[in-house]
């Protein structure tokens, strides 16, 4: 096994060097504060592993994403969602008959409780609809406080969590709700959910459900980013599975996370009607006073292009293509990458765009309303947190996330009471 070396005021101390699967290594700082006394500083953890994880690898800098091992491309081209989720959680991929039961499962738990029906009455009818997917995914744990197989609770969050969303969204545009059916697939039935209403006839369009099977597989896991690790933190207090997750769909849907797809939507929709003046928008996004960020641009840990983006444009062209769509937003975030791609700033900063880049225009072309475009970002990660609360849970070695701090405010001083204060 490799050491570190850290000298520390003067003294020599020797840390252990673990190095995962594909050759990355870490310094080893658990036993750091107990015999140095002094902890490490790394806000934003752009420097900290957490934890030791199985399930997802990245490598950032050569543009590689892969769940247990398999190349996020081929899984994006050849799998479903729900055989993703199942390796995700399982490790491994599933053969047809635990592939039958899995689906048979997600479609026998997609109901809600009729009672858990009756909380969309009280939230406001223009109540985002990430917020409600929190709410009533904390509610969920009201009405399986006692359920103690984990998988149960996995799967029936799985089956459901498409259907509370789609009826947050048929909420907001005042709609019956629809039940889900039997006999379509996870994909399938989320569309008709959102779509159909009593009065007509509505079948899936199967290139509609092909397109989402890809974007949620391209959304399923990655890593320890910030949902994930909230899940994992709230998991680590020992919360049930529903409050974990429903913590996580908070984190989700912040503008710097799984809230930048809308935000870039928007952000094409003001280009574009601010006249598409691309360089306007482009400086305003180097001036960093301007509180301007080019959104679906950049990332943590990809300083390449994001693998997801590539595939994603690429199944824009062709979704739109054969639905005879021209979308002028489509051609605007092309124009506005190209720019961007050949711009010192950017180039100089490693800024390339991100899975939310173009994951809007697909929704978009889709019929999926902007403010539910971060719902469909959380029904796709749904596997992955579920993936690292099972992970956490089951490791023997396990603890409560607790990190610590470097504190800067003031030293002991002398409470003054109040009427010698002045
Ligand atoms: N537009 C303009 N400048 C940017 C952008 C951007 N989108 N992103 C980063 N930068 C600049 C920063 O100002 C900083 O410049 P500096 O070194 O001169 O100070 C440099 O690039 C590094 O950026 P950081 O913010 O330090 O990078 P960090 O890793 O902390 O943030 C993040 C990553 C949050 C994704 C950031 O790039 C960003 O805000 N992007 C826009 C929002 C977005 O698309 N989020 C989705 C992320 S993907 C996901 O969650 C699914």
């Amino acid at each position: 096994m490799s050491t570190a070396k850290l000298i520390l005021d003067g003294k020599e101390y020797e840390l252990p060097v673990i190095e995962g699967t594909e050759g990355e290594k870490a310094i080893d700082i658990r036993q750091l504060r107990s015999t140095t006394g002094a902890i490490t500083l790394d806000s934003g953890f752009a420097n900290t592993g957490a934890c030791t994880s199985a399930i997802t690898y990245i490598d950032g800098e050569r543009g590689i994403l892969r769940y247990r091992g398999y190349p996020i491309e081929q899984l994006a081209e050849q799998a479903t969602f729900p055989e993703v989720a199942y390796l995700l959680i399982h490790g491994e991929l599933p053969t047809m008959e635990q592939l039958a039961q899995f689906r048979r499962e997600l479609t026998y738990h997609s109901m809600l409780h009729e009672d858990l029906k009756k909380f969309f009455e009280g939230y406001h009818p223009t109540a985002h609809p990430m917020a409600i997917l929190s709410a009533m995914v904390a509610a969920m744990s009201t009405y399986y406080p006692d359920e103690a197989d984990d998988m149960v609770n996995m799967v029936r969050l799985l089956a459901k969590v498409k259907t509370i969303a789609a009826y947050a969204y048929k909420k907001s545009i005042g709609q019956p709700f629809m039940y889900p059916r039997n006999d379509l697939s996870y994909c399938a039935n989320f569309l008709y959910m959102m779509f159909a209403v009593p009065a007509e006839d509505y079948e899936p369009d199967p290139l509609m459900v092909s397109t989402l099977n890809t974007l949620l597989i391209l959304h399923a896991d990655h890593e320890q980013n910030c949902s994930t690790s909230t899940v994992r933190i709230v998991g680590s207090s020992m919360a049930d599975l529903y409050q974990s997750v429903s913590a996580g769909i908070c984190a989700l849907s912040g503008p710097l996370h799984g809230g930048a797809n809308q935000r870039v939507l928007e952000m094409l929709q003001q280009i574009h009607d601010d006249g598409g003046n691309l360089q306007k928008y482009i400086d305003l996004a180097k001036d960093k006073n301007s509180g301007f960020r080019l959104m679906g641009f950049g990332h943590r840990v990809y300083k390449n292009y994001d693998p997801r983006a590539l595939i994603l444009r690429k199944k824009a062209d062709e979704l739109l293509g054969k639905l005879g769509i021209n979308d002028p937003l489509l051609e605007l975030a092309k124009k506005l990458e190209e720019r961007a791609l050949s711009d010192e700033y950017f180039v100089e900063r490693n800024l390339y765009p991100n899975v939310d880049f173009y994951s809007g225009i697909l929704y978009r072309a889709m019929g999926i309303p902007v403010n539910m475009f971060t719902v469909m970002f959380a029904i796709g990660r749904l596997p992955g947190w579920l993936a690292h609360w099972k992970e956490l849970r089951e490791d023997p070695g396990f603890r409560i996330y607790r990190p610590r701090q470097v504190y800067t405010g003031p030293a002991e001083r002398q409470f003054v009471p109040i009427e010698r204060r002045g």
